[in-house]
């Protein structure tokens, strides 16, 4: 029997069948709040990119998911009805051609959402490999830093007010010992830095820094069992919680947010002296 089989035994035997854990969640009624937005996703075709790009199609923005499998964002794009883009983020050469292209599909691009990342879930600091540690930050950090400054570019060269959105983590504001958090650490230093930098040019930067939530990447599904005694509210988080504050945050609502990480876990990882 496995190990996780043999907990769930246990504790089964100890305290009787688990009480089953929902999420009472509110989406707000859609409102066109992102007309006129016309928003790249990267890793669009599933979980909380998917989550997203549906969102903002559903508040009137034009959308156009990026990912590698092509498969998976012809059937998600379908589903929302928005326009797709195989591109690899690890690839710097094609920032350029891929820009193009979104260009030319979604007839110009005001807003990018930096998701596409990956985590590989080393056991521990000593079961970190070269290989693993280089292929987490040539996703989630290099990748997206060089989209971000071609995105920049492109703007500035268009004369165009923009928003660009990072999804960062938790374990970004908190201390690591892999290199998936180094690369949301830096990705957070990065979103202060150019949001600074380009405040003037009415060109917003900020970054949502989920907990856990169930996607592909946690293995945690969002219709069967989210319970997680590790999070504040005994469950992990739904791809449309992150979703809903991404179209908010994306919006001209938001127009004077800029350089933020919004830590989306209940308080979790705050340093609190009160317990
Ligand atoms: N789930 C969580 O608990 C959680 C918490 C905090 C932050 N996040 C962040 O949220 C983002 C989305 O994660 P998720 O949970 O939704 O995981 P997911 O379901 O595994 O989605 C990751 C997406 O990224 C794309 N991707 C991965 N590598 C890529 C590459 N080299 N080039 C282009 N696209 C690539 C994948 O598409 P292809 O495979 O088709 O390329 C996929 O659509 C990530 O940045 C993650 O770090 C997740």
């Amino acid at each position: 029997m496995s190990k996780s089989r043999l907990k769930k035994l246990l504790l089964f035997l100890f305290h009787g069948k688990p009480k089953p854990v929902y999420a009472k969640i509110t989406c707000l009624e859609p409102s066109m709040k992102l007309k006129g937005k016309k928003i790249v996703v990267t890793g669009g075709g599933s979980g909380l990119g998917y989550a997203m790009a549906k969102r903002f199609a559903e508040e009137g923005a034009e959308v156009l998911i990026t990912g590698r499998n092509i498969e998976t964002l012809s059937k998600s794009a379908d589903e929302i009805g928005c326009k797709y883009q195989q591109m690899d983020i690890k690839d710097i050469s094609a920032c350029d051609s891929f820009l193009e292209k979104a260009d030319n599909l979604l007839g110009g691009i005001n807003c990018l959402v930096n998701n596409a990342g990956i985590s590989l879930h080393e056991s521990s600091f000593f079961d970190v490999t070269e290989e693993t540690f280089r292929s987490q930050v040539d996703t989630n950090l290099t990748g997206t830093f060089f989209l971000t400054q071609h995105f920049a570019k492109y703007l500035i060269r268009k004369e165009t007010e923009g928003n660009i959105l990072v999804i960062s983590s938790e374990t970004g504001i908190t201390s690591d010992i892999r290199p998936y958090g180094y690369t949301k650490a830096a990705l957070n230093s990065m979103v202060e830095g150019i949001a600074y930098m380009l405040a003037k040019q009415n060109i917003r930067i900020n970054a949502i820094a989920p907990g856990i939530t169930a996607s592909q990447m946690t293995g945690k599904d969002p219709n069967g069992d989210i319970s997680s005694k590790k999070e504040m509210l005994g469950r992990v988080y739904l791809p449309e919680e992150v979703a809903e504050i991404a179209a908010f945050i994306l919006s001209d609502a938001a127009s004077c947010l800029t350089g933020q990480t919004l830590v989306c876990n209940n308080g979790k990882t705050i340093n609190a002296r009160v317990k």
